[in-house]
Parts: C-alpha cells; structure tokens; sequence
C-alpha cells in the first residue's frame, strides 16, 4: 500500500504541469495505480469532465477502484479483455456500459496505456475516455429501424408473392370455367334428352337411358380431366407425349356431337396422309379443338347462317405438320386481325365471351407444342392455320 502511495505521489508530482491541459479536455482523463489484482487499481487523478459527467468528486473516489464504474449491464467479456492486455502490457481499446454516481447508465468508449517511469517499472495506467451514449442510441434506433424495414420488407414481398399465386390461380379458374362451357352445355343437352325419353317401350328406354348417362358421365369425366390438366398449364417442363392427331380430333367431335347435332354444323376430316403425329399433351390439343367449335358454333348462330360447314385438314411434309381449320361463318371481324383475336381478353361477344379462347389456343400451340398459329379469312369465312414440328 505504502509502495502504491509513494507511486501515487510521484506520478500526481510528475503531471502537475499537464494538469491544466487535463482540465480542459472534453474527455474523461482518468490515471489510475497499475494493480490488477483485487481490490484494483486505484484512482490517482480524474479532471473535471469526468467529474461532472458521473457525479462522483474527486475527493471520494480517493482510494476507490474505478470498478466501482462498473455494474450489472458492463461486459464482462470486455473488462476481461482488459486486465488480459494490460496484464501483457499492451494498449487497451473497448466500450462497455458504465454507472454514474446516481446509478444511472452511460456508454463509455476508453482506452488505457501503461506508463513506464526513467527506470522502467510501470507506474500508472493512463485513461481516455468519452461518453458515447448518444452515438450508441443512434446506433440501436437504426439497428431497430433496420429491422422494422427488413421485417416490412418481408412482409410484403411474401404479400407480392402470395398476389402472384392468387393471379395465376384467379388465371387458371378462368381457363377451367371457359372450358368447362361446351362439355357443360352438353351434358345438358345430354340431360335434357332424358327428360323428353318416352317410356312408352321400356326396352328401349333402358337402353336409351343407360347410353346417355354413360355419355353424360364422359362429359364429366372431361371436365373433371380438364381440372387437372390446366393445374398443370403453367408448369413447365412437362413431359410430352406423341398422340396421332385426327384421333385426338375425333374423339372430341364424339365428345361434343349433341352440340355439332343441335347446331346442325357440318363437320369433315381430311386427312391428307395417315398416322401424322403431334408431341405435345393431347388433352391440352383437345382443348384446342374444343375452343374452334366453340367460335365456330357462335359465329355461326350470332350471323344467322344456315350452311353450317366446318372443315378441318391434317397435312405433313418432310419438315411440318400442318394443320387447317376454316369455316363459312363470316369471318373474323377486320379489326382482330392479324394478330389481336389471339390477345387475352379480346371478344365482340360482351358478356357471352371473356375473350380466352383463342389466347388459351395460341398458348398451348405455341408455347406448349412449339408450333404457330395465325388466321386470315378466306371465301366466306375464316381459316386458322396451325404448324407444328414434325414428329418422326
Ligand atoms: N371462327 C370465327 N369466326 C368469326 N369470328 C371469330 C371466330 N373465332 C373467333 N372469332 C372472333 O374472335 C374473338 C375472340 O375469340 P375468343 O375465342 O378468344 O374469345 P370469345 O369467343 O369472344 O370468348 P371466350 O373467351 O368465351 O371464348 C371472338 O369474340 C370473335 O369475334
Ligand atoms: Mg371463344
């Protein structure tokens, strides 16, 4: 103890001259004994910024250990930290949470250097510190705004994200609602035969009855294949399988015969070379066919003509299968041509048409069977013109 007062003494004679530029500094200026061990080091000076800013004078922090500083929010680890470097002689940086008088917080950044006297024995600890408490708030409050912007940032992406999927959804009911129309329509038609069924013979209305249920159910057995096709229409990367083509085309005039029948259109094949195939998924080509029928049938009834024709044929060269579909409806109106009836969202039928048809059509020829598709009207009607790679 004594040693540590005559170091006290002679390091207070030693900075007597410096004393009033310490007085004038903005920092804290704090000298301490170099003891390590416990108790601590103990005060040998404090100017008046440190005074004024913890509210301690410097008459009771004689014999005081600047650990009385410290309190339960200092970190530890950095107070470790220091007794490790200064214990090894080095110069120490840090920050950490330190008490006033009065109990309360501040932040205070400082850092301490061993003094050495003329014959090298250490004699003090010299300290520089400063109150960072307003920087630190600044620090946490852009910390905190940060992460209300990230958190918002987040939240909305995954509200973009769950808007996309409810377009793509919103998209992909309106493509099973448009062509769930023809095999509904039919299937009330089918439906509406049963009604009008005399039963005067009942063989023959067993018979009658058993066919047009089973027909009935093929209708649902489309739309329920349609469901699950256009689930699928956005993805990509599905696999694709060869179907022979007039096929295809067939079985969807078996499907919707009640309405060619009720509409009284005559429809014909023509098929120029046998077995053309297509790659592609054939429920999607399916759709296809169904939505030409569909135009065709309405052009036909809305212009009131009589000589319903439809008249579809499947070609091949070396290169292409080529595929065409006309009819003598009318044609299509000048100011959809050439490109515009293939846009989503284009009819001339007001609320009869939600104008998705021909864009379903160009998507699934296009994108989905890398074909084109394009349309001119030619005699007394429109014939569309399908090419797609041929399959070998
Ligand atoms: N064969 C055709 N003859 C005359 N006009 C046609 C023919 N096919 C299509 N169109 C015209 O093209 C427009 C767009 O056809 P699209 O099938 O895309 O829509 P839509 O039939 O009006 O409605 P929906 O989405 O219900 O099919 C039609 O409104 C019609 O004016
Ligand atoms: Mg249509």
């Amino acid at each position: 103890m004594e040693n540590s007062e005559a170091k006290r003494i002679d390091v207070l004679e030693h900075m007597e001259h410096l004393k009033p530029i310490f007085e004038q500094s903005y920092n804290f200026i704090v000298i301490t004994t170099p003891e390590l061990e416990e108790p601590g080091p103990e005060f040998i000076y404090v100017n008046s910024a440190f005074t004024k800013a913890t509210g301690y004078s410097a008459e009771e922090l004689k014999g005081k250990t600047p650990r009385i500083l410290q309190g339960e929010k200092s970190d530890r680890s950095v107070l470790d930290r220091l007794k490790k470097e200064l214990k090894e002689g080095k110069f120490f940086q840090g920050h950490t949470i330190n008490y006033r008088k009065d109990g309360s917080e501040y932040w205070v950044e400082w850092n301490i250097s061993p003094i050495y006297n003329k014959s090298g024995e250490l004699s003090c600890y010299f300290c520089v510190q400063h109150d960072i408490t307003k920087q630190m708030d600044i620090q946490k409050e852009t910390q905190r705004l940060l992460e209300i912007e990230i958190k918002n940032r987040i939240a909305q992406e995954q509200m973009l994200i769950q808007q996309s999927k409810m377009a793509i959804m919103g998209e992909m009911i309106g493509v099973i609602a448009h062509q769930w129309q023809q095999p509904l329509s039919v299937a009330n038609l089918l439906a509406d035969s049963l009604i009008e069924l005399e039963l005067d013979d009942a063989n023959i209305a067993k018979k009658e009855i058993d066919d047009t249920s089973h027909r009935i159910m093929e209708q649902v057995k489309f739309m329920s294949d349609t469901i699950y096709d256009f689930k699928n229409f956005f993805k990509v990367d599905r696999k694709k399988s060869p179907f022979l083509i007039v096929e295809e085309i067939e079985k969807v005039l078996k499907l919707v015969k009640p309405l060619i029948y009720k509409f009284k259109i005559d429809v014909k094949i023509e098929e120029k070379k046998r077995n053309i195939y297509a790659l592609g998924h054939a429920n999607e080509f399916k759709q296809v066919m169904i939505n030409f029928i569909s135009n065709v049938k309405d052009a036909y009834e809305e212009r009131g003509i009589k000589d319903r024709v439809f008249k579809i044929v499947v070609d091949s060269d070396e290169k292409q299968t080529y595929i065409e579909l006309s009819d003598k409806a009318g044609g299509i109106p000048q100011n959809l041509l050439p490109q515009k009836i293939f846009e989503a969202y284009v009819s001339t039928k007001g609320d009869k048409g939600s104008g998705i048809g021909m864009n379903i059509t160009k998507t699934i020829i296009e994108n989905n069977m890398n074909g084109t598709i394009c349309v001119k009207n030619i005699g007394e009607g429109a014939t569309f013109f399908i090419t797609l790679p041929k399959f070998k």
